[in-house]
C-alpha cells in the first residue's frame, strides 16, 4: 500500500514524497451513544483506513489531493489565511486539524503537499472522518517536531470536528483511531479518558461488518438533536441528583427517578444511554470471561435500545440485524456508530459465513430493494507512521 501512495503522490505532484502515514477506522462493539453522556465504550481499530504521503514545501501553501475525491482536483490551502469553505469538502477536516495545531501557539512555517487514499467505506459509520484527522494529526506532529502526546492529538481530532467541521460528535472515534491496538479492543470510560485493552478472544468467530448502503442523509442534524435531547433529560435529573452525566446514574437510580422526565421521548434518550452504559460494562466483562454468548445477547439487547428508545436504526438497520439475528453461527448482531444509516457488526462462526452472507443479501435485497456489502474486518493498530 506504501508504494501505491508513493506512486499516486508521484503522478500527481510530480515529485517524491518523504513519508507515509496509515490512520485506521473504528468498529464500536458496543456502548452506543454513551460517549457524550459520560459513559463506556467499547470499540476497536480495524486493518483498514485513512493514507497519507507527504512532503514538505518551501511556500505556505498546503496543497490537498485525494484520489477518493480526484474530481475536486488539489485543494490549496493558504496556511496564514484560511477557513471552513464548503467547497473544499473533505479537505475541511485536515484544514481543521491544521487550525488546531495553530491554536496551540505552533508557527506552520512552510507548508505540505499531501496525497490521502482511503479504503474505509465513505458514509458507513466506520469514522472515515476521524481517521482522516488522526492521519492528518499524528503526520502534523512528527512533520513539525511538535511532541503532542497520542491522548491530546486525540483530543484535537475531536475539537476539530466540532469546531471547524461542526459535527458535536463524542470522543470515541478520535480515540479507538489514536490509540488502537490489533486484536484488542478498548474499554474506555468517557467520563474520565481512562481505558484499558481487552483481547478479543473469538477463536474460530469473526466479526463481519454490514453496510445497508443507504445514503446517511440527515444523519449529522439527527444526531446533534439526540445530543440535545440528552442535554436535556440530564438538566431536569441534575435538580434531584448532584451528577454532572448521565452515565453517572445507574440504571437503578435512574428508575427511581424517572417519572421526573414529562417528555416521553425525553425519558426514553436517557433511558437508552444509561442502560446502554451498564450492557458495555457486562459486556466487557463476558468477553474477559470468554462467555461469547452472554455478549452476543448483550449486543443485540444493545440494538433494541437503539431501535425502541434511541430511534437511530431505521428499516434499513433494523432488517440486516434481524435477518442476522435469525442466522446459524450468529453469535450477536447491532447496529454500529451513529445510526440513520451506515452499518451492522456481527459475531459470526467462520464457518457460518458463506451463508450468513448469502441469506441476508438475498432476503435484504426483497425487503429493501438493493443489495447490502459485507466486510469481514481485522482489528489492527492504531495511527501510525508507515
Ligand atoms: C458517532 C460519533 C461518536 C459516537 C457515535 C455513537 O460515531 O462520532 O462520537 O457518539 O456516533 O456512539
Amino acid at each position: 500500500m506504501k508504494e501505491k501512495l508513493l506512486a499516486g503522490f508521484r503522478e500527481v505532484f510530480k515529485t517524491e514524497a518523504d513519508n507515509v502515514y496509515f490512520a485506521p477506522g473504528r468498529v464500536n462493539l458496543i456502548g452506543e451513544h454513551t460517549d457524550y453522556n459520560g459513559g463506556y465504550v467499547f470499540p476497536c481499530a480495524l486493518n483498514i483506513g485513512t493514507y497519507l504521503a507527504v512532503k514538505k514545501r518551501t511556500d505556505k501553501k498546503c496543497h490537498f489531493y485525494s484520489e477518493n475525491f480526484a474530481h475536486l482536483g488539489i485543494i490549496e490551502v493558504d496556511l496564514d489565511n484560511f477557513n471552513y469553505y464548503v467547497k473544499d469538502d473533505w479537505a475541511n477536516y485536515p484544514k481543521g486539524c491544521i487550525r488546531e495545531v495553530q491554536k496551540l501557539g505552533n508557527e506552520l512555517g512552510y507548508g505540505l503537499d499531501l496525497y490521502y487514499y482511503g479504503n474505509i467505506p465513505n458514509g458507513a459509520g466506520l469514522s472515515s472522518s476521524a481517521s482522516i484527522e488522526l492521519v492528518t494529526l499524528v503526520m502534523l506532529n512528527e512533520e513539525y517536531g511538535l511532541n503532542i502526546d497520542r491522548i491530546e492529538l486525540v483530543k484535537m481530532g475531536q475539537r476539530a470536528e466540532n469546531q471547524f467541521v461542526g459535527v458535536n460528535c463524542g470522543i470515541m472515534d478520535q480515540f479507538a483511531i489514536g490509540m488502537g491496538k490489533a486484536n484488542h479492543a478498548i474499554l474506555l470510560d468517557t467520563g474520565n479518558l481512562k481505558y484499558q485493552y481487552a483481547p478479543l478472544n473469538i477463536e474460530g468467530y469473526s466479526l463481519v461488518v454490514t453496510n445497508t448502503n443507504k445514503r446517511r442523509g440527515l444523519a449529522d442534524s439527527k444526531y446533534n438533536e439526540r445530543r440535545a435531547e440528552c442535554e436535556t433529560a440530564l438538566e431536569i435529573l441534575k435538580q434531584y441528583k448532584d451528577i454532572n452525566a448521565l452515565c453517572e446514574l445507574s440504571l437503578a437510580e435512574f428508575e427511581t427517578l424517572s417519572d421526573k422526565i414529562q417528555a416521553e421521548v425525553i425519558r426514553k434518550r436517557a433511558r437508552h444511554a444509561i442502560s446502554e452504559n451498564e450492557r458495555t460494562i457486562l459486556a466487557k466483562k463476558a468477553l474477559d470471561e470468554g462467555n461469547l454468548a452472554e455478549f452476543g445477547r448483550l449486543m443485540n439487547q444493545s440494538h433494541v435500545s437503539l431501535r425502541d428508545d434511541y430511534e437511530v436504526t431505521g428499516k434499513e438497520l433494523d432488517t440486516l440485524a434481524s435477518l442476522a439475528w435469525a442466522q446459524e453461527g450468529v453469535i450477536g448482531s447491532r447496529m454500529t456508530g451513529a445510526g440513520f444509516g451506515g452499518c451492522t457488526i456481527s459475531i459470526v462462526k467462520n464457518e457460518c459465513i458463506a451463508a450468513f452472507k448469502e441469506n441476508v443479501e438475498r432476503e435484504y435485497e426483497k425487503t429493501i430493494g438493493y443489495k447490502p456489502t459485507f466486510y469481514v474486518v481485522l482489528v489492527g493498530d492504531g495511527a501510525k507512521k508507515l
